[in-house]
């Protein structure tokens, strides 16, 4: 510890710790307005002036240093203090009584009354541009910008998106999208970094304007003549009376805004934030304390809300009767439900029901779905989506390294010397993840190579991109860990200490040579080779992979092949090394981890492991069957078998998002008796017997269990929609019709009971998650966790990992003469999944209005194809009829269809075929024939979508430009020792 004097008092601090920190935790208040802890320093306002040593340094930017002497109020830092502040006001007009960011946080505001500002010396100057509002989510009002950059440096250096500047040499300086664009044909993504971090009100959430204030909703010139009222009288009344006012305005919202925690709806990241609300609308999204996200957002997270309260939402259970349905009350619906499911299990058995829980519901609810199908129906048959996507990755970990989830947190991904991406558009399929690696490779010289058939951002940004021929990542890392064992490359070390199986997976790597992994992959030998070096030369490896590895039908030993990479290599075990399989959905861990899978309860126990069973068997006061149910792959076939009568589905638009949905939805059609728990009426309801109105995330209490096994508590934001219900209470009433005298008063509860049955949550408990708390499992009864994940051992009966081998078997349903072209499909940024939540955001639609397929320009060249052409495309399974958006993200033969459609869904295109192991759909093996309509269109993508737009990327808001201005010099009579942000 270092140690620092502060106005007289003697502090202890963190070496390297800045002063603007340590003063602020010393609980002496200092100005700083372009500081944030988040960004670091950015060195643009000069508030923050202090003496240190006799010196006037920047404390934002100033580090400490044992025995300084610092001073925050001398006569000559408080000069300076104020004269930086009195431009600041020359940038922005104050008129906080009737300004919807008068919330109490509003930097200037609080600055101007710390510093006791009475009046400002240097005249506001409105600046000579419009106000821009053509982006749908944010507006930029020019004039209030104070010129602090802390967007600039969110979004260049944070978010990395790379859109915004400010013309620091221009006459009037200000905030550039794309060097000059409008926000709304700009490369903007609507992140939203930089409304988020604004101090004033310069950046907005459209949402917030003329909501949050009680004066803020009237006409703008009865507006700007209260503007010119308030400026009017301070002359007078100075700012301290001014803001008197303003205060009290802002007091009186305390009492209609409501600030709740909530975790995002959308993807793994597990991003959190607080959701800001009057009555029923939501003003606006409000991260900062996520230990996850901090102010990082996604635009689904930040502005993708709309399903909330759309007009839409289902309200009521609904009964069918013929081909209609008709309203129902609670009671009835209920009441038939449980009386069909009984008569089914009377009539054909506990096996002939099956039970889908979903994914986007909460740890207690598909909990609660497992318990209800085996404690109370008598049946294992159970899943969930991750049998889509994620159960070739735990497999692959299953049989590997002994857990089935990542294997450190973000910080690891950070902190790594090469991060290797494979089969994962992360940059749109888990937007915050990759603003983590796009900052450490753009900031800290981390090296990232991406394999993928598509040349997405990431490849874009890699320092090496392999394009491998569709479903062949198996065989280059199968022949790259063959080439490190043969050449003395491997972590021998490691591999004796910590590794069984070596030999076995060695014989089994014998094909793998770099000869014929070239010939099977159309990779060249060298290319494979730098792949190996990359990797030797960094000392801390993370892989992170999604469904372009994992919806193959060999995706659960593709999966292996990485893990096998990683210990051949010594990558794991260590900080900033390790496997990260980026889980999709929002809890697609969780619902796994909850035991809503066919062969295991909570934690992962095995349903035919007779003290697993025992135990729940006394616990739940049933007799279970010990024999595995079916998966919802094997689900589907067994109703076309008449095996299968019935289900009970929630919150999975499983008739479309399945493989092979032609297939599937035969299948719904011919049940006994479907009940389907949604929130809208989806396409799968169009098979349902009953449809039962559940309840979105905003609307519930629960966990969360983000991709990096981190369970996190989402608080109930606002009453349920009349008429509908939490998906957990639902749960409860359908199995207390059934008999089972369930009394769950909370969501709490259920919790205590899985800690109490599950050794890997054993100390989970709502109050050790309260707030932004989280946990990272396994979690010990004493409640600790572990972030990273292997740190003494491997958790089989040895403590080693294990080798596993593996074989190369082709791909399934590869182009032929009859279907030519191979198709790919996957996730956009704006949409989630099919869409049925993002469609009902306004701004996203007009972002991304509907699906399209992409064609390279090589293909589009040779069948007079531009964007907008309506093409046929024809599997063997269905066709689809889609616009064509014309691109080189993609090359030659390969096409992209992104999910976003209920109309078109590319799953009427995809197969049957699976995983061997899991039962995965094979999605990502689907070949087609395209014919071209004579219908030209609209591109499919209209202009306003940042895909079109032309990042400016710079190193941060590049405060030394504005030091190079003539007429700038530090305040305090240019005393000031000038900082760089090198410390
Ligand atoms: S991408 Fe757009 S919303 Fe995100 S930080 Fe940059 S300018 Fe702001
Ligand atoms: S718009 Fe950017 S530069 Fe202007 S005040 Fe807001 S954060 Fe600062
Ligand atoms: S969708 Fe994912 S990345 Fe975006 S805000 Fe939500 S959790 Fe974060
Ligand atoms: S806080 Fe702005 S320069 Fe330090």
């Amino acid at each position: 510890m270092i140690k620092v004097t502060i106005d007289g008092r003697q502090l202890e601090a963190q070496p390297d710790e800045l002063l603007v920190d340590l003063i602020e935790r010393s609980g002496v208040s200092v100005p700083h307005v372009c500081y944030h802890p988040q960004l670091g320093p950015v060195q643009t306002c000069d508030t923050c002036m202090i003496e240190v040593n006799g010196r006037l340094v920047r404390s934002c930017a100033t580090a400490v240093a044992d025995g300084i002497q610092v001073m925050t109020k001398s006569a000559k830092a408080s000069a300076a203090q104020v004269e930086a502040f009195d431009r600041i006001l020359s940038n922005h007009l104050l008129y906080c009584t009737v300004c919807d960011n008068n919330n109490g946080n509003c930097v200037v505001h609080n600055t101007t009354k710390l510093l006791a500002i009475e009046h400002q010396t240097i005249p506001f100057r409105p600046k000579p541009y419009e106000v821009d509002t053509t982006n749908p989510f944010y507006r930029y009002d020019p004039s209030q910008c104070i010129l602090c950059g802390r967007c600039v440096e969110a979004c260049q250096n944070v978010e990395v998106n790379e859109t915004l500047s400010i013309n620091w040499e221009d006459p009037n300086p200000r905030v550039l999208w794309d060097g000059g664009s409008t926000i709304g044909e700009s490369s903007c993504v609507s992140c939203g970094h930089c409304v988020t971090v604004c101090p004033c009100n310069a950046l907005m959430e459209k949402s917030m304007l003329g909501h949050a204030g009680f004066l803020t909703a009237i006409r703008k010139s009865a507006l700007e003549g209260m503007i010119d009222v308030v400026k009017g009288v301070e002359p007078e009344t100075g700012y301290g009376a001014i803001l008197q006012v303003s205060e009290a305005e802002h007091a009186m919202r305390e009492h209609r805004i409501r600030r709740t925690k909530t975790v995002c709806t959308y993807c793994g990241v597990g991003c959190s934030f607080d959701v800001w609300t009057k009555d029923r609308y939501i003003l606006k999204i409000a991260p900062e304390h996520g230990p996850t996200n901090g102010i990082s957002t996604c635009v689904k997270g930040k502005f993708g809300w709309g399903h909330i309260n759309s007009e839409d939402r289902l309200t009521s259970p609904l009964i069918r009767e013929g081909d209609k349905f008709r309203k129902a009350t609670w009671d009835e619906a209920l009441t038939l439900v449980a009386q069909k499911l009984s008569e089914l299990k009377a009539s054909n058995g506990p096996d002939s029901l099956a039970f889908i829980a979903s994914s986007k519901c909460t740890n207690e609810e598909a909990y609660l779905m497992q318990k209800l199908a085996r404690a109370v129906i008598g049946t294992h048959n159970v899943d969930n989506c991750s049998r889509y996507c994620q159960a070739p990755a735990t497999t692959g970990l299953f049989r590997t390294v002994g857990y089935g989830g990542d294997s450190g947190s973000f910080t690891d991904i950070e902190q790594a010397d090469l991060v290797i991406i494979i089969g994962s558009n992360t940059a749109e399929s888990h937007p915050v993840l990759a603003t983590r690696v796009k900052s450490s490779h753009k900031l800290n010289g981390q090296k990232l190579i991406v394999s993928d058939i598509r040349e997405h951002e990431m490849a874009r940004r890699a320092d090496l991109f392999i394009h491998p021929k569709p479903g062949t990542d198996i065989v280059w890392l199968c022949a790259v860990s063959r080439y490190l064992l043969d050449h003395e490359l491997a972590n021998s070390k490691f591999l004796d200490q910590w590794v069984n199986g070596l030999e076995a997976y060695r014989k089994s790597l014998e094909p793998f040579t770099m000869e014929a992994a070239s010939r099977i992959t159309g990779l060249p030998e060298e290319t494979m080779r730098a792949v190996a070096q990359m990797i030797v030369d960094a000392k801390k490896v993370c892989i992170l992979w999604a469904m372009g590895i994992t919806q193959h039908s060999h995706g659960s030993d593709a999966s292996t092949a990485i893990s096998n990479l990683l210990l051949v290599t010594g990558n794991y075990m260590r900080p900033g090394t390790g496997a990260y399989p980026l889980r999709g959905h929002n809890n697609v861990q969780g619902a796994g981890d909850h035991g809503a899978a066919p062969n295991t309860l909570t934690g992962y126990q095995s349903v035919d492991d007779p003290e697993v069973q025992k135990r729940f068997e006394a616990a739940w006061k049933v007799k279970l069957p010990s024999t595995k149910g079916l998966d919802n792959h094997q689900m589907v076939d067994a109703i076309y078998q008449g095996k299968l009568k019935a289900m009970y589905l929630i919150g999975e638009e499983m008739s479309i998002v399945d493989s092979n949905a032609n297939y599937v939805g035969d299948a719904f059609a011919k049940l006994d008796f479907f009940v389907v728990q949604d929130i809208f009426f989806s396409e799968t309801c169009r098979f349902a017997d009953v449809v039962l109105p559940g309840a979105p995330s905003l609307e519930k209490e629960g966990t969360f269990t983000s991709t990096e096994r981190r369970i996190q508590r989402l608080y109930q934001v606002l009453e349920p929609l009349e008429g509908c219900r939490p998906d957990w209470k639902i749960i409860q009433d359908v199995a207390n019709h059934l008999g089972a005298n369930w009394d769950y008063q909370h969501p709490s509860e259920v919790m205590d009971e899985i800690a109490s049955l599950t050794p890997l949550m054993a100390g989970v408990s709502y109050a050790r998650l309260e707030g932004y708390k989280c946990l990272q499992w396994p979690v010990a009864p004493d409640g600790s966790d572990q972030p990273l994940l292997y740190t003494k051992d491997f958790p089989f009966p040895d403590g080693k990992a294990r080798l596993f081998p593996l074989s190369w078997m082709g791909v399934t349903d590869a182009p032929n003469a009859e279907f030519d072209l191979h198709l790919n499909n996957g996730r956009l940024l704006e949409h989630f999944h099919e869409g049925n939540l993002t469609y009902r955001s306004e701004g996203i639609r007009e972002k991304v209005p509907d699906v399209f397929v992409e064609v390279s320009p090589e293909l589009a060249e040779e069948r007079s194809i531009q964007s907008g052409t309506w093409v046929q495309l024809i599997s063997r399974y269905g066709q689809v009829r889609v616009r064509a958006l014309v691109t080189d993200r993609v090359k030659g033969r390969e096409l992209y269809m992104p999910m976003n459609s209920v109309e078109s869904p590319v799953n009427r295109l995809t197969s049957s075929h699976a995983d061997a192991v899991t039962n995965t759909p094979a999605y990502k093996e689907a070949s087609v024939r395209m014919t071209v309509l004579p219908d030209v269109g609209a591109s499919p993508l209209p202009r306003v979508n940042s895909r079109f737009g032309h990042p400016t990327p710079q190193q941060g808001v590049e405060v030394e430009r504005k030091w190079k201005r003539p007429d700038y010099h530090p305040p305090g009579n240019g005393l000031v020792q000038l900082q760089t942000k090198s410390l």
